[in-house]
């Protein structure tokens, strides 16, 4: 059967927070026994057009990856890049995960797929990830939340309006978009709450693709739901919630000490239940996305203290300074001890045992320091991280994946699993990083590309080069 993914297919990305390191480093912070990810089973449930799988088989040959999706386009897809890139360890699959032939697997995972299927087969999905992980498994479950959910389905449900005369999905999502602008101008000047929301979504949407704006709001199943909801669908399939790939979404100490000691007494009257205080959490946040670690009933992980020994972090700020911001504008003060710690987590490719940190700072200094960053999302845990150049080789290695990639399209997938945009040159300089050219011989190639009235800028392929290291495009070689 033809589906809407077979006429648009969605843009499928390596996602950081679904990355299968970092799920089981997670998952040991939190008293779980530890997943290697250098020999795991990995299996990914809606991989879609397969970018986020391939990108971690690529840089982890001994693990054996799994990739099922229903949409014929999306595996063809998956399949070419695979081929591509011959790839042995990763294998895709046309099928429904309903009977889908599985395994055992020591990570799950399922991204951007599990709100948009409808109940009959979130069913299916949670018995297949309790049959087929792992007894020390873990799974990654995101999923869209309400009460965040509600404004933006209350946009979903205008669009569905405005189009339903409509078939074709490339009119609909046009519809779609006129429709936002239109609510944002007709509501101008108004001072409402629905205008605020409106001028939000029309920034946000200008800035999505076409496929993103038509699946995740004209397409038939979107079916958000209350973390309250979601916990009582585990326990009816003998899963629990581990904690949140954002490690920000669990941290109760976010909230002002007025908020934090109301939240502690709800828990209290519930019984102590993670769950209950994860829900009031989300009331609060008008949350709308989770990204929940989830293991088997039987399984007892732990909230505090965070198990870091063995580990390897990396810092991952937006702004360094005496306070340190994480992208989603959470915030940490870099001074005394703290201070140390961001003097060595500033370049965020270079990944630091924990052991090597606390040769800086002793344990019980440093563990509450990294659990404060981790919470702040300033970290990015893992257990054994691609090898990501920290300088420039002689002759640079690019990331194989994104030498692929790069000829097909102006986003690539980097080492550090995050989504890199690149202009032309920059493209054209990726493809050519093939482990062979001295930057002399770079630097000719470039010049051959440029038109015969254009000159290469003094420096030009070193500014360049160095870019693409510090996106965690580059390989390491002999250790660096
Ligand atoms: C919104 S897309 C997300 C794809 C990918 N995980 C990503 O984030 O880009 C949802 C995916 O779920 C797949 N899907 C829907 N129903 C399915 C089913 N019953 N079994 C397997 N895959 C399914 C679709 O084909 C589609 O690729």
């Amino acid at each position: 059967m033809t589906s809407l993914y077979d006429l648009v297919p969605y843009p499928t990305r390596a996602e950081p927070l679904a990355h299968p390191d970092r799920i089981a480093a997670l998952a040991a912070l939190h008293g779980l026994p530890r997943v290697d990810v250098r020999n795991a089973r990995v299996l990914e449930i809606g991989c879609g057009t397969g970018e986020h799988l391939l990108s971690f088989a690529a840089a982890c040959p001994g693990a054996t990856c799994t990739g099922i999706d229903a949409g014929r386009v999306h595996i063809e897809r998956a399949e070419a890049t695979r081929r591509a890139l011959g790839l042995p360890n990763v294998r895709f699959e046309h099928a429904d995960i309903s009977d889908a032939q599985l395994d055992s697997y020591d990570l799950v995972i399922c991204w951007g797929t599990f709100s948009w299927v409808p109940e009959s087969t979130q069913q299916a999905i949670l018995q297949r990830i309790r049959d087929h992980l792992a007894p020390d498994g873990v799974a990654l479950l995101s999923y869209n939340t309400l009460p965040g959910w509600h404004m933006m389905g209350m946009v979903r449900d205008m669009m569905g309006f405005h189009t339903r005369h409509t078939d074709d999905p490339v009119e609909r999502v046009a519809k779609g978009r006129e429709l936002i602008e239109f609510l944002r101008r007709a509501t101008s000047g108004s001072g409402s709450a629905l205008n605020a929301w409106m001028q939000t979504m029309a920034e946000r949407m200008a800035e999505v693709p076409d496929a993103y704006l038509l699946h995740e709001f004209l397409a038939p199943h979107n079916h958000p739901l209350h973390f309250h909801e979601l916990a009582e669908l585990l326990a009816a399939h003998d899963l629990r919630f581990v904690t949140e790939s954002r490690a920000s979404t669990c941290a109760l100490h976010h909230f002002p000490p007025p908020v934090q000691a109301v939240l502690q007494s709800e828990q209290e009257l519930a019984g102590g239940s993670v769950e209950h205080l994860q829900q009031c959490m989300d009331f609060l946040r008008n949350k709308r996305f989770r990204a929940s670690l989830l293991c088997h009933a039987a399984a007892s992980p732990t909230d505090a203290p965070l198990h870091w020994d063995g580990l390897t972090v990396r810092g991952d700020a937006e702004e360094l300074g005496e306070v340190v911001t994480s992208t989603r504008g959470f915030t940490m003060q870099a001074t005394g001890d703290a201070a140390v710690l961001w003097s060595l987590l500033q370049d965020p490719t270079r990944w630091w045992s924990v052991d090597e940190l606390a040769t800086f700072l002793p344990p019980d200094r440093l563990y509450p320091l990294l659990t404060e960053a981790l919470q702040a999302d300033l970290l990015v845990p893992s257990f054994h991280p691609t090898p990501v150049a920290t300088i420039l080789d002689d002759r640079p290695l690019a990331f194989p994946l994104a030498r692929h990639v790069a000829r097909l399209q102006a986003e690539v997938p980097s080492l550090l699993h995050h989504t890199v945009p690149l202009d032309d040159d920059a493209r054209a300089l990726l493809a050519d990083l093939d482990g062979t050219r001295t930057h002399d011989e770079l630097t000719d190639r470039w010049r051959a590309r440029l038109a015969d009235d254009e000159a290469l800028q003094p420096g030009a392929i070193g500014g360049a080069l160095k870019q693409l290291q510090r996106a965690g495009l580059l390989q390491a070689r002999d250790g660096h």
